[in-house]
């Protein structure tokens, strides 16, 4: 696997809050930090990392290229500003965070420049987000899977995409989850919370294990230090296989996200 286990998400945060949450994740133990150019955030993540004691090469930091960047022209010079913002003279990856075909991008030609900030060192691994099956397969088709590491998907108890998940599986290109608790919304649910009873956990950390124990990456956003500690321990927990058979039956097409001009022709599972 390429991507870390485990990371920390930043959508919404900035500011004092997103420095003080980066610098809190990186106590606790976190490696990994999830950022955007959209998220207007790359410069607090870039003071956070710069005045932690923990060494760049223990970091794994990815950022997401912003659909104005999208023509080949722009979007090395647009990397090459996140890259300043992040005071890093490289990414560990970059994604392109929506495919936007109602925008007219052509997945060729934004791959294509993506691979080619990879091969200039600007990146070290390159990957897309909310890409469909359709789209991932153009996507392998321009580059090649072997440069695809990880296609970033709303993916949690609610929202399991098994169809997507299955095709990305046969590629060999990890599956990072993003919003694994659905924004909060998974938390009052009754079989998780039945679930992590047994456990002695949290709501949270059952849907966190969930998805770990199915080989996806999370990267779960928090501003509380309880919560990021007890996050991170959600890769100690071992589920059941009844357990994760009643996860499953919790399906219910929960999207919690889906702008009507980037998103794709999802999947129906
Ligand atoms: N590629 C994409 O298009 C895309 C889209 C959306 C998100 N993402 C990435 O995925 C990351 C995660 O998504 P998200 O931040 O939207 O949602 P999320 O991680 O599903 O949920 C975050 C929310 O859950 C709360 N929370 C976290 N841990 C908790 C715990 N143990 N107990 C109770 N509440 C808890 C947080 O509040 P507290 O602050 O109070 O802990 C926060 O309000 C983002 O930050 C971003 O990096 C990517």
């Amino acid at each position: 696997m390429i991507v870390p286990k485990f990371g920390m998400g930043t959508f919404r945060l900035s500011g004092q809050t997103l420095i003080d949450s980066v610098t809190t994740a990186l106590e606790v133990g976190y490696r990994a930090v999830d950022t955007a150019q959209i998220y207007a955030n790359e410069a607090d993540v870039g003071q956070a990392i710069a005045e932690s004691p923990v060494q760049r090469n223990d970091l794994f930091i990815t950022t997401k290229i912003w659909t104005e960047h999208y023509a080949p022209e722009k979007l090395i010079s647009s990397l090459k500003d996140s890259l300043q913002k992040l005071r890093t003279d490289a990414v560990n990856l970059t994604l392109i965070h929506w495919p936007a075909p109602k925008l007219g991008v052509s997945i060729a030609e934004v791959m294509q420049a993506l691979l080619q900030a990879k091969q200039q060192g600007l990146t070290e691994h390159i990957g897309i987000s909310n890409f469909n099956i359709e789209l991932t397969q153009q996507a392998i088709e321009c580059i090649g899977r072997e440069h695809i590491a990880t296609n970033q998907i709303e993916l949690s108890p609610y929202l399991q995409n098994h169809r997507l998940i299955e095709f990305l599986q046969s590629q060999n290109i990890d599956v990072t989850s993003y919003m694994t608790l659905a924004y909060g919304k998974v938390l009052n649910d009754p079989v998780l919370q039945e679930i992590a009873a047994q456990h002695q956990a949290s709501s949270a950390q059952i849907a966190l294990a969930w998805a770990l124990q199915q080989g996806f990456a999370v990267i779960p956003s928090s501003t509380q230090r309880e919560h990021m500690m007890a996050n991170f321990a959600a890769q100690d927990i071992q589920l059941t296989q009844e357990e994760m058979a009643a996860i499953r039956h919790l399906e219910r097409n929960g999207r919690e996200v889906n702008p009507e001009a980037l998103a794709p022709l999802w999947d129906e599972d």
